[in-house]
């Protein structure tokens, strides 16, 4: 809670290039919710460096991605829209929870099993400690609510760990975070192997469609995905690479699973793959047009950036600050 409103926080990497799946399992489902919370989308550029980066393209990437979340329709006025590493609070309180954090907890991270043995030449501490420092970037902002896509459900499960450990030991100090799951969309799959989730890390480019593809690119790696040889349009987990063209159409149109297949029914794949991907086209253009629109207005971009700063760091060490004293930092002589 900040203020009269509940609190919301959400966060994503600028990584690699968004995909689908980043836009209709969170920022999608974001845009509604600034009505009913006071909310921070951060572009956790801190997370990145976890991942050995080019610095020219950290930083240009950590631009779009602020833009695009304002593309999508995140009112910056509305919404506190930044980057992480213009909060310092974000590391010193990340600091503070390592110290509150047990090996074993972070050992069973299944992300971090992954990326670890992805890159298995910079298993540095950070990748360790990343859910520690996701942890402080919920509550700093006391969040009541976290809205997340599937894969990100077991950081959030640790988060509240910590905090539920931390105000047991000095009471209530920060908000016990809740899960928001969209209702479609949670997890949308490779459209190469889809037992796996769509991710921007994929060295396959036809398993993830990203959010800059052109409509030609679109349709077809929608084309080309992986389907089965049941020849027939149902949804159900047998029938996963068809389910997910269908959760991506749903998710795309605002269908039901009920409705959708009743549409298909008695069609082939061939009619399903190119249905996804005009539906995925219609979501995508505006979104892209907005992005160039606002590429070109440098002002209002740098002024969002530095009032929304200012904002978060405002919040984040009011939180910071109660953490301090409470673990026994001294106070500030002013
Ligand atoms: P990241 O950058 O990997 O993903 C951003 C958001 O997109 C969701 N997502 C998906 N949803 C559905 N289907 C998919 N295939 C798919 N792939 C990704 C993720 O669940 C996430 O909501 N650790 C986080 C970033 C983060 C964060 C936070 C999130 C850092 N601090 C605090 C929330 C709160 C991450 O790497 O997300």
């Amino acid at each position: 809670m900040i203020g009269e409103k509940k609190s919301l926080f959400s966060g994503m990497q600028a990584t690699g290039n968004l995909t689908l799946g980043n836009y209709l399992g969170a920022l999608r489902n974001w845009v509604t919710l600034n009505e009913e919370y006071e909310c921070f989308y951060c572009v956790v550029d801190e997370h990145s460096i976890t991942i050995r980066q080019d610095p020219a393209v950290l930083r240009k990437r950590a631009r779009a991605l602020l833009t695009l979340y304002i593309a999508a329709g995140l009112d910056p006025e509305k919404n506190c829209i930044y980057y992480q590493s213009h909060v310092s609070a974000h590391a010193e309180l990340a600091w503070i929870l390592n110290c509150f954090t047990y090996m074993g907890e972070l050992n069973r991270m299944t992300q971090f099993k992954d990326k670890a043995a992805k890159h298995a030449d910079n298993i540095n501490a950070g990748l360790f400690t990343y859910p520690v420092l996701m942890a402080a970037d919920i509550l700093l902002f006391q969040a009541d609510v976290v809205p997340v896509g599937i894969d990100q459900m077991q950081h959030l499960e640790i988060t509240r760990d910590i905090a539920q450990r931390f105000n047991g030991i000095y009471g209530d100090v920060f908000t016990i975070p809740e899960a928001y799951l969209g209702k479609v969309g949670a997890k949308i799959m490779s459209l190469q192997d889809p037992t796996k989730k769509m991710s921007k890390s994929d060295e396959n480019a036809n398993a993830s469609i990203y959010l800059m593809d052109d409509p030609d690119t679109v349709m077809r790696k929608c084309k080309r995905a992986v389907t089965d040889s049941e020849a027939q349009i149902l949804y159900r987990d047998e029938q996963p690479g068809v389910k997910n063209l269908l959760d991506i159409y749903c998710a795309c149109t605002g269908k039901t699973a009920d409705e959708a297949v009743k549409e298909f029914d008695g069609k082939g794949y061939g009619e399903l793959k190119t249905a996804v991907g005009e539906s995925v086209v219609a979501v995508l253009k505006p979104l892209q047009d907005e992005v160039a629109r606002l590429e070109k207005d440098k002002a209002y971009i740098d002024n969002a950036i530095k009032t929304n700063a200012e904002k978060a760091n405002y919040a984040a060490t009011k939180t910071l600050r109660k953490v301090q004293k409470k673990v026994g930092f001294p106070e500030r002589i002013r």
